[in-house]
């Protein structure tokens, strides 16, 4: 190993070191590879060179060990469970900031000024209603449709309506299609909720905070005044802003690949809704609650924890375990917290399931089964009890996790754009089907 270059800046990756592989592959000589630094985190071995130099590729189902692309936007370790947004701590964005400032924040890389902030909040307000011609897809749903399955078809078919901001080569209509996401979501949102319940959609109210907007359209009615409850709102800002972004999970590198190819904006956001409705990620926060209610009581705590330390039986205790945290989630400290605020505002503090999730939570976190493998609450085991505690429905759960990471899908989408080394993302395979052999005509086939 030599040392090269050991400044590491915010400028980019910086050439570190190089490591030497030695005899790989084709190739008899040695090859040295160069390692990067980023301005935190592990340091990475850049193996661009790799194939051509030995003719092998390296190995990494799931992506353990590694780094897909250069990223300025989050920062997560795992090992201290800290996560950053363009540097600033979750914990002080959580406490002093709002999901629009925060919105700004994962876009532009800087905090708004007032003048700042009060114009981008306008120009997003200004596009939070939708094409009237796209309440008719709604009506092509069974009432019975789960929110997740409508939001990946009508925010797909966005793509359709809004062709004016579809050019990802112009910078002014990425940046409109961006507005437009995270304005338009919580609609889309809103109005699947009240399509599965079978009432009137309620349009949007630009006097109104993002949160408070949100919470408008899914329960406001045309009949009677609706009045936003200011507690309930703080909490919906505080779970958008937990949720906004958190670097190269599932979703995002889904719309980051999806985004490779050149696709537009709407077409990649529903491609990473597709990605976060599964329960090993977003779909999480729904079995949760899934799960607590099937618990039911104290006295099949037990039998649950048996369950899930048992390898013959596939269930998972959902809400627990991370793949980069190997300490306590950061978003689920602040939601903790924010769940009992919430729940005592509301007067219903004595809420069974938090009392089961409480209990379950204890006894996980002394078991020897969850201690050796690092598996703490994630930011999903306390968020569907909030949620629920407002009055949204377990099956929306994922729909609302979804209007939060629009603006971390589409920031990290424009990021990738604008990478000059941006190239189509196509992983390579480690092939183990039949070697060549020659077509055998029907008749002699056994
Ligand atoms: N319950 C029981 N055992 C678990 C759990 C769990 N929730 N999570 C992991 N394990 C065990 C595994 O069985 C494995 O044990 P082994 O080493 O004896 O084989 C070990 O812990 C490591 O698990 P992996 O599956 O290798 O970890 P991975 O990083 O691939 O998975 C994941 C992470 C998907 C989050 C996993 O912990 C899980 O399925 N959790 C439940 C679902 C959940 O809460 N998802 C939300 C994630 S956060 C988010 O998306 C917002």
């Amino acid at each position: 190993m030599t040392q090269t270059d050991a400044a590491a800046t915010a400028n980019g990756p910086q050439q570190k070191d190089t490591v030497t592989l030695a005899e790989a592959g084709s190739n008899a000589e040695p090859i040295e590879l160069p390692v990067l630094s980023g301005t935190i985190g592990p340091d990475v071995i850049d193996i661009r060179t790799l194939y051509g130099g030995t003719g092998m590729f390296t190995y990494d189902p799931g992506y353990t060990s590694t780094a897909s692309c250069e990223s300025r936007i989050t920062f997560i370790d795992g090992d201290k469970g800290e996560l950053l947004y363009r540097g600033y701590p979750i914990e002080q964005l959580a406490e002093s900031s709002d999901f629009l400032e925060v919105c700004y924040l994962l876009l532009y890389g800087e905090l708004p000024n007032a003048e700042q902030s009060a114009k981008f909040s306008n120009d997003v307000t200004y596009h939070t209603m939708v094409h009237e011609q796209v309440n008719l897809f709604f009506r092509g749903f069974r009432r019975d449709a789960h929110p997740m399955a409508v939001m990946v078809g009508v925010v797909g078919a966005l793509s359709a309506f809004y062709h004016d901001s579809s050019d990802i080569e112009d910078p002014y209509q990425r940046m409109v299609a961006s507005y437009r996401l995270i304005a338009k979501m919580p609609t889309i949102a809103a109005m699947a909720f009240k399509f599965s319940i079978g009432q009137p959609f309620i349009y949007p109210r630009n006097d109104l905070n993002y949160a408070e907007n949100f919470l408008h359209m899914m329960f406001a009615v045309p009949c009677e005044p609706y009045r936003v409850n200011p507690i309930l709102a703080k909490a919906m800002d505080l779970i958008l802003i937990l949720h906004a972004d958190h670097e190269q999970n599932a979703s995002t590198s889904t719309v980051r690949l999806a985004g490779s190819s050149g696709a537009n904006p709407f077409a990649c956001t529903a491609a990473g809704i597709a990605s976060l409705w599964g329960p090993a990620h977003g779909g999480a926060n729904e079995a949760v609650l899934k799960m607590l209610e099937e618990i039911d009581s104290h006295d099949r705590i037990p039998e649950f924890i048996d369950r899930a330390k048992d390898k013959d039986d596939p269930f998972r205790l959902m809400g627990f375990g991370h793949r980069v945290y190997k300490n306590y989630d950061p978003r689920a400290k602040i939601m903790r917290e924010t769940c009992h605020e919430v729940l005592d505002e509301l007067g219903v503090h004595d809420e069974p399931l938090l009392k089961i999730a409480l209990e379950l939570e204890k006894i996980a976190l002394q078991d020897e089964y969850f201690v050796e493998r690092n598996l703490y609450p994630n930011v999903d085991f306390y968020s569907g009890i909030i949620l629920r505690a407002m009055g949204i429905p377990r099956r929306l759960f994922t729909a609302v996790f979804a209007v939060a990471r629009t603006v971390g899908w589409i920031a990290q989408w424009s990021e990738m754009i604008e990478d000059p080394s941006q190239k189509i993302g196509r992983p390579r395979q480690i092939y183990t089907g039949p070697a060549r052999r020659d077509f055998v005509s029907i008749d002699q086939r056994s």
